[in-house]
């Protein structure tokens, strides 16, 4: 049996859902799985857009065959060689003896590398805006380097003006058979899981995810088919100016978050006390979350949200709490840029994680760090207090006057 889904006629969806992978690249917790999108054009010539992850190979190939209705496979695009879409080259190159394989010249250095496979006499490179005719069906290359992968490229079918944008537009979250934007809730949760996909995955390319934008913005662009999460087919610019949002590391909301560390809750309470403070002083929304408790990624995703972000973490082994570190290096390593921070330290003695929290963040981009640093001696007391609701003050004007 099959679940294909002809998007326009003649081009199928034709990749497959993982809900049973708890942890997408061995590291990001993904609770409702994830899709590998993969396409086929049936025209005069069949043309198979990337493949899928070697999980889901039983779904795709029962899917391409019953899309292929029969016919042989002439043309393997590969947009992205990362194995999630490229695991299953090798079958069928060997399944289809004739299958003419496109990349660039990138592509066919990583398809070596991944495979001891011989395509001297089966391949087709491609430079940007070269074209290939399918029959009806009409294909350009647009190259997209680093989006998130060097060899990343997307193709643009002429006729219907679809876009195959590789791994951008993508989400987290498998389809469960409801493959197009409009057949399913694009809520704030949906956008959660966009975004934590987005940031954690693509995020340090802001810059390059910019450069492509631009390149793609000549383009009439009717649908737009990602390797993961969902098939636009309407409201192209809701997703578009998320991207365009995300990639210029620009706050989607005017907003707070707290992050804290604590081993035996006295932090954790400075952290709510100052959120209360926050929101006496007329500033609502912050959301606060425990290191230990919320996955990296997810304060990564949150971080792309909110234009200020509030540290709080003991000092241990004279240095910052293992997992805000963790979260530190994941920052920086993601490029974020164009935010506020405030941070609280405690220490029953040398307390210093405030200040060594200020020096990783100092080499981000745009960065500002409001006053003071509260300093807290194991327990929070009148004058740690008072030195959060002066820090409370920071924050509400520091957001109001934005
Ligand atoms: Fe979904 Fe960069 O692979």
């Amino acid at each position: 049996m099959n679940y294909i889904r002809e998007i326009k006629k003649d081009i199928y969806w034709v990749g497959a859902s993982d809900k049973r992978l708890a942890l997408f690249e061995n590291m990001f917790p993904i609770p409702e799985g994830v899709s590998y999108n993969a396409y086929l054009i049936n025209d005069e010539k069949t043309c198979l857009l990337d493949t899928v992850d070697v999980s889901a190979r039983l779904d795709f190939l029962d899917n391409l065959k019953a899309a292929l209705k029969g016919r042989d496979l002439d043309y393997l695009v590969v947009n992205h060689m990362e194995p999630d879409h490229c695991a299953l080259i090798e079958e069928l190159a060997l399944k289809y003896p004739k299958m003419i394989v496109i990349g660039n010249p990138k592509t066919f250095n990583f398809i070596k590398q991944f495979y001891n496979l011989d395509l001297s006499e089966r391949s087709l490179l491609v430079y940007d805006e070269n074209e290939l005719d399918l029959g009806k069906h009409h294909l350009r290359f647009y190259m997209a380097p680093m989006v998130h992968w060097p060899e990343v490229m997307m193709t643009y079918e002429t006729s219907e003006k679809i876009i195959f944008s590789a791994d951008a537009f993508g989400s987290f979250g498998a389809n469960d058979g409801n493959i197009f934007n409009d057949e399913n809730k694009i809520d704030d949760r949906w956008f959660a899981e966009a975004r934590r996909y987005y940031a954690n995955i693509v995020g340090k390319y802001g810059q390059q995810v910019i450069a492509t934008l631009n390149k793609l913005s000549k383009l009439d662009i009717r649908m737009i088919a990602p390797l993961h999460g969902l098939v636009w087919r309407s409201d192209l610019l809701t997703i578009i100016n998320k991207y365009k949002t995300w990639a210029s590391y620009t706050p989607e909301e005017n907003k707070a978050i707290i992050i804290y560390a604590s081993m035996y809750g006295n932090t954790a309470k400075a952290a709510q006390v100052l959120n209360v403070l926050v929101n006496e002083n007329g500033i609502h929304g912050t959301k606060v979350y425990d290191v230990s408790k919320t996955p990296i990624s997810e304060l990564i995703s949150e971080s792309f949200r909110a234009s200020h972000i509030i540290l709080a973490s003991p000092t241990y082994n004279g240095d910052v709490y293992p997992l805000i570190n963790n979260y530190l290096h994941d920052l920086k390593m993601l490029n974020l840029q164009n935010r506020t921070f405030a941070f609280i330290e405690n220490g029953t003695w040398g307390p210093i994680s405030g200040r060594i929290m200020k020096e990783k963040i100092e080499s981000l981009k745009n960065i500002k760090v409001l006053d003071p640093i509260v300093t807290i001696r194991s327990a929070l007391n009148e004058t740690s207090y008072e030195d959060l609701k002066t820090l409370s003050y920071s924050i509400q004007y520091s957001i109001d006057t934005k």
